[in-house]
Order: structure tokens, then sequence, then C-alpha cells
């Protein structure tokens, strides 16, 4: 009989059988799996056979949460990644190589201009900012050595928008592929796939965990695209973990509810702070004075424009920090998608590099406030940010 070590560790490794499936897909948490011959780990590396060899490439828990986005942004397939940059990171890499050039939007999340210096420059791949709220302006910009073009749905954090459809077609016709990090709409207000994008990105950190409890991506977009990101995301070590799919998986299941009161709080706040004291204005794609109001009217679900708006505030950098000592229901943190409000001052913060004229070029004011609106009370919101914008103010 093998000694109580051996015995212990066969013992502890046995899986049970469950002939009752489970409601929830459980977290497959092993780093790796048993096969039965050299061939079938050979041809699970290289994803010639179903099934699982190593969590770095894949796990039967990220499969189903790689399932259900794909189902939901209407792509062929999905590929989970450590985070939403690490998403970005093995798309990006899967389309450019030294020498060629990615445009990116003037406004877009710091995290890409952070990727396109530190990391997309030392490969000898240039990033260009344009406007991308307007189409032609991107068609002017395309250049010789112009292989994609990069969009956010709706901007972090002006919340400018872009037109995914025009841009599209433009770009399509110069043999230049569009990318769309639609982190902001969740696959629940918009299906960039479905406006003609060639991929897109999540950060699943955000809306779709939606309680700030995980950090995660996912890659979407047809078999072949996903298949050459995902090789990146596998050799850079970029992979998603059994713990964070899970969370994704919750959260997915209420992430219409949450949009639909994101939406519904959001406007109301944005409402009623248009105007406000000590607001010079509020940029809400959900409002009439948006510049992208009709665009978000025709691309995002019902209207509805999710939980994410800025307030330029009229007393500048000062206020901006007053302002977030001065919350009591809305939390001062970065990220956003949560249950709860979270504001950030991104002049202090992640845009505190800039000067102002830089931040005008990113469409920000030294007084920019980026709120996530959460899943309080409406009321309690527009009573809580605007005593903030009056005392800042003040
Ligand atoms: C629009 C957008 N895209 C991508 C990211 C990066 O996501 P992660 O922090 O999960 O890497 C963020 C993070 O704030 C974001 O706001």
């Amino acid at each position: 009989m093998p000694g109580f070590a051996t015995r212990a560790i066969k013992a502890a490794s046995r899986v049970p059988a469950a002939p009752q499936p489970p409601i929830n897909v459980p977290i497959y948490q092993t780093s790796t799996f048993e096969v039965a011959s050299a061939l079938e780990l050979a041809e699970l590396l290289e994803f010639a056979r179903a099934g699982h060899s190593y969590t770095r490439y894949s796990n039967p828990t990220h499969a189903a949460l790689e399932v259900a986005l794909a189902e939901l942004e209407g792509a062929e397939a999905c590929h989970l990644t450590a985070s939403g940059m690490a998403a970005a990171h093995g798309l990006v890499l899967s389309y450019l190589r030294s020498g060629d050039e990615i445009l990116i939007p003037r406004a877009v999340y710091g995290g890409m201009v952070g990727l396109a210096r530190s990391v997309l420059a030392r490969a000898g791949i240039s990033a260009r900012a344009v406007d991308t709220s307007d189409a032609d302006a991107v068609l002017a910009a395309i250049g010789e050595q112009t292989r994609l073009v990069w969009l956010e749905t709706i901007s972090n954090p002006t919340t400018a928008m872009a037109d995914i459809a025009a841009i599209a077609e433009l770009a399509h016709r110069r043999g230049v592929a569009v990318a769309v990090d639609n982190t902001f709409a969740s696959p629940y207000l918009c299906n960039p796939l479905a406006f003609g994008a060639d991929a897109v990105i999540h950060s699943t950190t955000k809306y779709i965990g939606g309680h700030s409890d995980l950090t995660g991506g996912a890659i979407l977009g047809s078999g072949e695209r996903v298949a050459a990101a995902r090789e990146i995301v596998i050799n850079a070590g970029g992979n998603a973990a059994p713990l964070e799919a899970f969370l994704g998986l919750r959260g997915l299941k209420t992430l219409a509810l949450r949009m639909d009161r994101h939406s519904a709080n959001a406007l109301a706040v944005a409402q009623a702070l248009e105007g406000a004291p000590g607001v010079a204005a509020v940029r809400y794609p959900g409002l009439a004075s948006h510049p992208q109001h009709a665009l978000a009217q025709r691309t995002l679900r019902g209207g509805m424009a999710g939980g994410m708006l800025s307030l330029q505030l009229t007393g500048g950098r000062p206020a901006g920090e007053r302002f977030l000592d001065l919350l009591g229901v809305a939390v001062h943190a970065t990220s956003l998608g949560s249950v709860e409000t979270l504001c950030s001052h991104p002049a202090s913060s992640s845009h505190r590099q800039l000067g102002d004229a830089e931040l005008a070029e990113a469409g920000l004011t030294p007084g920019t406030i980026r709120v996530s609106i959460g899943l309080e009370e409406a009321e309690d919101l527009v009573a809580d940010l605007a005593t903030a914008a009056a005392g800042a103010a003040s």
C-alpha cells in the first residue's frame, strides 16, 4: 500500500462526478490538467483538439465566460485576459508590426497612451492621436503605414463618441482595420461588431464584473483574429484567472439590470447638474447638449447612455481637488462601472503630467471630474454631487 503522503495526494485529487449540473459554473482552480498521451498534450497546446492543458492557455471557467461574451457581443470567438490592458495589448499586437501605425482617439483611456509609449514605441510601432468623433478626420489621418484605427464606443473620460459604422466603412476602403474598446457601453448597450468593427475589447473589470472586485479583460472578433491575439496573450503571459472568470460570469447575469439603472441614475444626475452652481458643463451622451447625442440615440440600446459622465467645474484645478474632499455618498477612487459611484479628477491623477493646453487637446479642462454613476438612489447622488460642486466653487 502506498504511503500516507502518496495516498493523501491521490485522494485529494479525485474530481467528483456531478450528475446534477450546478447552477453556477465551478471555479476550476487548477493550473494544469491530466492528459492521456503526449499526442493529446501536443494537440491541446496547439488548440487542435477540444479540452484544456494548462491555464495560461485555457481553462473551463474561462471558456464558459468566453462563450457567453461571444454570444452577447455577436462575435465568433472570445479570449479572456488578465486585464483590459492585456486585451488591448494582445489585440493591437495581433495587427501591428515594426513600421506600422495605429490611430488612437485624442480623448482616450490613458492606459492606451501608456501602451503606445512604453510598449508599442519599443517595437517600432507608432501611434497618432486623431479626433475620432469626426469620421472624416479619421479618414484624412489614415496614412501609408496606418494598419489599425482604435476607437472607444464612449471615450474615457470625455464621453465623446465615435461613429463606428461610418469610420469602419471609410477605414475598410483603405484596407485599415477598426478595433473598438467597448468597455463604457458594455455588450448590453452596444455591439460594435454589428456596426462593422473588426474586433472588440472589454475591460471586464468594469461593467461586466460590476462590483469592483475583479480585474480582467476580453478580446472578441472572428475566430482567426482571436486566435492571433490569443497567441500573443499566451506568450506574453497575460492570461485570465479562474476566480476572475467566475466573478465575470456572476456579473454578466445582472448586467442588463445594472446598465438600466446606471443609465437612469446618470441621466437624472446629468440633468440636475447641468447649469447647477459650480458646474460649467456636464458631458453625458444622454443629454441633448452632448455633441454626439443623436449618435447615442441611434447606436446605444434604447437611447440609454450608460453610467459615465464628466463634470466641468467652474473653479478649475483647485475646485477639482476640493470637490473630491466634499463627497459623502460618492467615493473618491479610480476605476468605474461598479455598484458604488466613483469620482476622480483626471488633472490631478490619470492626466497629472499634462498642462492646461495638453488637457484641452485631450478634451479635458483642469476642473473636469470623471463620474462613474453607481446604483444608489438617484436623489442621494444628485444631492451629494450638487453639494460638492457648489462647495468646491465657493
Ligand atoms: C475604457 C477603458 N479601457 C480599458 C481599461 C483598462 O482596463 P484594466 O484596468 O482592466 O486593464 C480601462 C480602465 O480604466 C478603461 O477605462
